[in-house]
């Protein structure tokens, strides 16, 4: 996720900026850069990697200036796709966070009227449309861009003729931070807090003019009053967002990741180009971990809504025995597009001819330069070793997939659209009873070993909520399809075996309420996962985690964000330290 600072005052801009954007490194980036004005020029610094220290960098002596820490999406990680961008005259500089989705058409518009574009950002469009309004008046004309940009934006502006910033928010977070004679404007808190705890928090469509001792903000042509917040926290509390852990926190921004990826792909219609499904006859997937765990729902959908054959091959034993692959698509699902067996099982399944698509979230990673398609996930960095936004991000682009290849109906799959429209909503509601799932964590913390049981699409969902809960509370988790357990795991249930059972509203649904009665007749604490709407389940089983009602292939959403929380829980009231489990690596780039 890109940082923005923006900075106005008595002290030097270079240096104030850079330590900002030091503070928003927890965000991840991949190149930075920084603008400050001085005299009636701009002067631009842009690199590649870290930052490092501030003291190696000094640009020419300035009060006023932007910043930006990249993670790139439009255009490769480079110098000269880093941010600010600007104008064709170098007058104005603008940093930006977000997607402007209509940027190729407005890019065209403006070449074909004499702009010169140096990059290959959707952002350079903002600088010169900046450019075509501007008359004067940077606010204005700011304004007048704003209207022709489709997409989500948090735009910070300046102008080598004004002594001012201007900046705009629209589903991309910006915080003013007020101090005494400066004025700060950055995307979250931590960049502002060596020098104000106090901040604002812009609404959706407010723009803002700030000086160095004061600002205006109007929202639909109206200027409004926001509230003054004192903020509270450390710097390093800060950097999660007041959250104990980057992975509560990450968890939190699952609705807004869900928005992200289905805004990439979903405008009136499903909008990915499957040309690469062309004359195929399989589809196989590979992929490790968390990302194999949504290969299986991927298989699992593709089958159900497609009709195409799927299978899921762990990367790691992909590569010892690469099934025959003709006329095969492979698809090949990493967070990172580093992770080492992925890769060569991609490596592998190119040199036996089948075509490869990456669904990958890190632009530029390697995934994405061996895959001969690529699907984002727009998750945005994941520091928290254990998966979960992304993991989201994942499924979402399968359900797109699997309904822009689906044979269902048009109706059918215009009602299964209208409802992933809404699972940020569903998802926020979710977050928003996670006390709940909160203090049944607590019921099952003590405990040493666990099952996880489903049916259908509950098998891949409850493998999944296993691994989160083993790798960061340390508690042994298996995961078992419902009906398997009469085929052994029952040896291991008994009152120090709590069961965590998902109920999916589907056929399955019946013969899981009858499984959980058997695993009750064992003497086992039970957990359901199951929607707001079943009455009957609560008759069985010891605790019940709530989720809203959805279709059930929705449910590997609903039901894995719920075991997010309960492995978190877990692991928070077990004492384990929860972003960085003992013996795991976030990447792992070894075979
Ligand atoms: C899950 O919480 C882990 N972080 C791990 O299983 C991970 O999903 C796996 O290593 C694959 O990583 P990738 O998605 O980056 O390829």
């Amino acid at each position: 996720m890109c940082g923005i600072v923006g900075y106005l005052g008595f002290r030097r801009a270079d240096q104030v900026i850079i330590s900002a954007l030091k503070r928003l490194e927890y965000r991840g980036y991949d190149s930075w850069g920084v603008a400050v004005k001085h005299g009636n020029g701009l002067e631009l610094i842009k690199r590649v990697g870290a930052i490092g220290d501030v003291e190696n960098y000094s640009l020419a002596e300035g009060n006023i200036g932007i910043g930006h820490t990249r993670w790139a999406t439009h255009g490769k990680p480079s110098e000269i796709n880093a941010h600010p961008h600007t104008d064709c005259n170098n007058k104005i500089a603008v940093v930006h966070n977000g997607i402007i989705s209509n940027f190729q058409s407005l890019r065209e518009d403006l070449k074909s009227r004499g702009h010169e574009f140096t990059s290959e950002t959707d952002t350079e469009v903002i600088a010169h449309l900046i450019e075509e309004e501007y008359r004067g008046d940077l606010k204005e004309a700011m304004m007048k861009a704003v209207e022709r940009l489709k997409g989500s934006y948090a735009i910070v502006v300046m102008h080598v003729d004004k002594e001012e910033l201007v900046a705009v928010r629209y589903k991309s977070p910006l915080v003013i931070g007020i101090g005494d004679g400066e004025c700060f404007i950055a995307s979250d808190v931590p960049a502002v807090l060596d020098y104000t705890n106090r901040v604002i928090y812009l609404e959706d469509g407010d723009i803002v003019k700030m000086w160095n001792n004061g600002f205006i903000i109007w929202n639909n042509g109206k200027e409004v009053e926001r509230k003054i917040d004192t903020i509270p926290w450390s710097i390093e509390d800060s950097e999660k967002g007041g959250y104990e852990h980057f992975m509560l926190k990450e968890i939190h921004e699952t609705p807004r990741v869900i928005e992200d990826t289905l805004f990439e792909y979903l405008s009136e219609d499903i909008d990915i180009d499957v040309s690469f499904s062309a004359g195929i006859s399989e589809i196989v997937f590979v992929a490790c971990g968390t990302s194999y765990h949504a290969s299986l729902i991927g298989r699992y959908l593709i089958e159900k809504l497609t009709g195409i054959p799927a299978r899921v091959e762990f990367a790691s034993e992909f590569i010892y025995n690469p099934p025959p692959i003709s006329r095969t698509l492979v698809i090949a699902i990493t967070q990172s597009g580093e992770t080492a067996d992925t890769l060569e099982a991609m490596r592998i399944a190119k040199k036996h001819g089948a075509r490869v698509v990456a669904i990958v979230n890190v632009l530029g990673s390697t995934a994405t330069r061996i895959a001969d398609y690529i699907l984002y996930t727009r998750a945005g960095p994941e520091i928290s070793v254990a998966a979960t936004k992304s993991f989201i991000a994942q499924l979402i682009v399968l359900y797109l997939l699997a309904l822009k290849l689906s044979k269902l109906p048009g109706s059918e799959i215009e009602k299964l659209i209208e409802e992933l429209r809404i699972m940020p909503e569903i998802v926020r509601r979710i977050l928003e009873h996670e006390e709940k799932i909160e203090q049944i964590a607590e019921e099952i913390a003590n405990f040493e070993d666990m099952m996880y049981i489903g049916r259908g699409i509950g098998v891949p969902i409850a493998m999944e909520g296993a691994l989160k809960m083993k790798e960061i509370s340390y508690i042994h988790a298996e995961a078992y399809p419902a009906g398997e357990l009469k085929h052994g795991p029952f040896a291991l249930l008994g009152k120090h075996t709590p069961v965590i059972a998902l109920l999916i509203p589907d056929e399955t649904y019946e013969i899981m309420l009858n499984n959980i009665k058997e695993v009750k007749a064992r003497e086992s604490l039970v957990v359901a996962v199951a929607d707001e709407d079943d009455a009957e389940v609560e008759k069985y089983v010891d605790f019940v985690i709530r989720v809203p009602k959805t279709n059930s292939v929705f449910t590997a959403v609903t039901h894995s964000v719920a075991l997010q929380l309960l492995a978190y829980y877990t692991a928070r009231k077990r004492g384990c330290e929860i972003d960085k489990p003992r013996n795991l690596a976030k990447s792992v780039t070894v075979e």
